[in-house]
This record gives structure tokens, sequence and C-alpha cells, in this order.
């Protein structure tokens, strides 16, 4: 591989099984996250197991000042960025109104702006050296609203639609790009959210994020648009446009409702 594969949110859950994956394919890799020990320990042990370079650099990509250093110096550096996953984001969950509107913005800076930035900066990149290829991490909620969590399905339905405009543009610039959307995935995200994954988990309904990397990298080999893991959230998106958007609202606030923290 010439390039580096610069994967987003890379300390832990999706985005780690993600560089596994990767690594694992001989990529070489540029891992952002916050947490400046566990980037380390991750760059460390894939390089040592895979043979391959990792390196790392500590980002608050909530922060626009943070996301335009690492441009910056992704910009003045030498190293050819061939594949950009866009993998970190947060989520909350409770009555929108009655949520810190501090997590409200960072959300909306991670999971939005921050993604959108390094589409733009790395892509125009890609657009200059012929080539590329995108995978931006959304969700199965990017499909429907989420009553109770209205500014995180809001974020994830603005990952889809991006993206998916983004492929056609970029497509006769050799730049190919694909949209990760899973259901619920064993990981950080639900505690870091402070939301109850209980019933999830009692119902097996939470998935691996190894498996889920696995499902990903595959995708990306056969250049899918949306890449969507399990059979049973396939259905998913045929039969919300098929349902009433009121009954789709009604059925998704249930759903949710048991998953926010009790009072
Ligand atoms: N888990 C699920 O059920 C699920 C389902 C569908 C989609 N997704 C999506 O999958 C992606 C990965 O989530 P996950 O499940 O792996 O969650 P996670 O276990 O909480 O991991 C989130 C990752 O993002 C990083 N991150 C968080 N805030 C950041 C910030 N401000 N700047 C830079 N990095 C930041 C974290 O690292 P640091 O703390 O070191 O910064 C961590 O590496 C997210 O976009 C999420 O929306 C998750």
């Amino acid at each position: 591989m010439s390039g580096y594969a610069l994967i987003t949110g890379a300390s832990g859950g999706l985005g780690l099984a993600l560089a596994e994956a990767l690594a694992r394919r001989g990529h070489k890799l540029i891992l952002v996250a916050r947490q400046r020990e566990a980037l380390e320990s991750v760059a460390c042990e894939l390089s040592q197991r895979f043979g391959v370079e990792a390196l790392f650099r500590v980002c608050d990509l909530s922060q626009p000042m943070q996301v335009s250093g690492l441009i910056q110096e992704l910009e003045q550096g030498e190293r050819r960025i061939d594949l950009l996953v866009n993998n970190a984001g947060i989520g909350s969950a409770g009555l929108f109104t009655e949520l810190d509107w501090g997590r409200e913005q960072q959300l909306i800076e991670l999971n939005v702006l921050a993604l959108a930035r390094l589409c733009h900066a790395i892509g125009q990149g890609m657009v200059a050296q012929g080539g590329g290829q995108i995978l931006n991490v959304a969700s199965l909620a990017a499909f429907q609203p989420g009553p109770l969590m209205s500014n995180y399905f809001a974020s994830k339905a603005y990952v889809l639609s991006l993206s998916e405009g983004l492929r056609n543009e970029l497509a006769p610039h050799g730049v190919k790009v694909s949209v990760l959307c899973p259901g619920p995935v064993a990981t950080g995200f639900f505690r870091n959210a402070a939301i109850r994954s209980s019933g999830l988990e009692r119902q097996q309904l939470l998935a691996s994020p190894e498996e889920i990397a696995l499902i990903a990298v595959r995708g990306l080999d056969k250049n899918r648009a949306i890449i969507i893991p399990g059979w049973r959230n396939r259905l998913v998106p045929p039969l919300l446009r098929l349902a009433p958007r009121a009954l789709v609202r009604r059925i998704a606030m249930r759903m949710i409702r048991p998953l926010l923290p009790r009072e």
C-alpha cells in the first residue's frame, strides 16, 4: 500500500476494530482521537502484530481549531492519504430541551462539522492525487427521525446524505465514497452517552465491532455505496420508506424511551 488510511476515533470501539481490519490488510495507519495513551498503545500493538507503520495524532475533533491544526499538519506533510475513515462520533439521549447544550453542540461539531471538514480537506487532496476512498460512519439511525435522540439521529441523517452526494460528485475524479450504517454495536458508545444498553444486550441485539469492521472492509473492496451490516438491518430502510412517517416517529420514540437512564 502506498498511502495511509486515516481513521478517526481509533482509540477504541468500532474505530479500533476498523484500524485492526485495515492493518491486517497491510494499510499504513494514521490514528486520530483524544486519548493519547490509548492511541499510543493501539498504534504500537497494530504495528507489531501486522508489521505496518502506525502513526497517531491526538486531536479533539469537536474543537474546530484542533481540526484546523490537524488538516494543516496533513497538508504540510508528505504523507499521501488513500483512505479516510470518518468514524469518531458520540451520542446523546433525552428530552432535547433538557439536555446540556454544550454536549449537544459537541455532538454536532464532531458528528457533522469535523466529518464534513475532513471530507472537504482530504477529499480535495484525493482529487488532486487522482484517487482515494472515503468511508463515513453513519448509523441505521440515519434513515429516520429519533425522538428522544433527535440530535444524534439528525446528525447521522446528515452523514448519510452528505456521503451519498459526495459519492456521485467525486466518482468522476477517482474518489470512492461509502457510508457505513450499523445497527447497535457492543462498544463504549452507550456508556459514554449515558444510554442504557442492558435491554439490547438481553435481546442479543449488539453486534461485535470486529464483525462490523470486517463487513465494512469488504464493502469498501466492493465499493458499496451504503454498507448495512446484517440482513435484519438491511430490511429497515425499505420498510421505513413504506411506513407512514407519523407511525415511524411513534415507534422510534417507543423503542428509544427504555434506553434513557432512570430518573
Ligand atoms: N455503538 C453503536 O451502537 C453504533 C451504532 C451505529 C453507529 N455508531 C457510530 O460508530 C462510530 C464509532 O462509535 P463507537 O460505537 O465505536 O463508540 P465509542 O466506543 O464511544 O468510540 C468513539 C471513538 O470516538 C473517539 N472520540 C470521541 N469524541 C471525540 C472527539 N471529540 N475527538 C476525537 N475523537 C473522539 C473516541 O476516542 P477518544 O475518547 O480517545 O477521543 C473513540 O475512539 C460513531 O460515529 C457512532 O455514532 C455506533
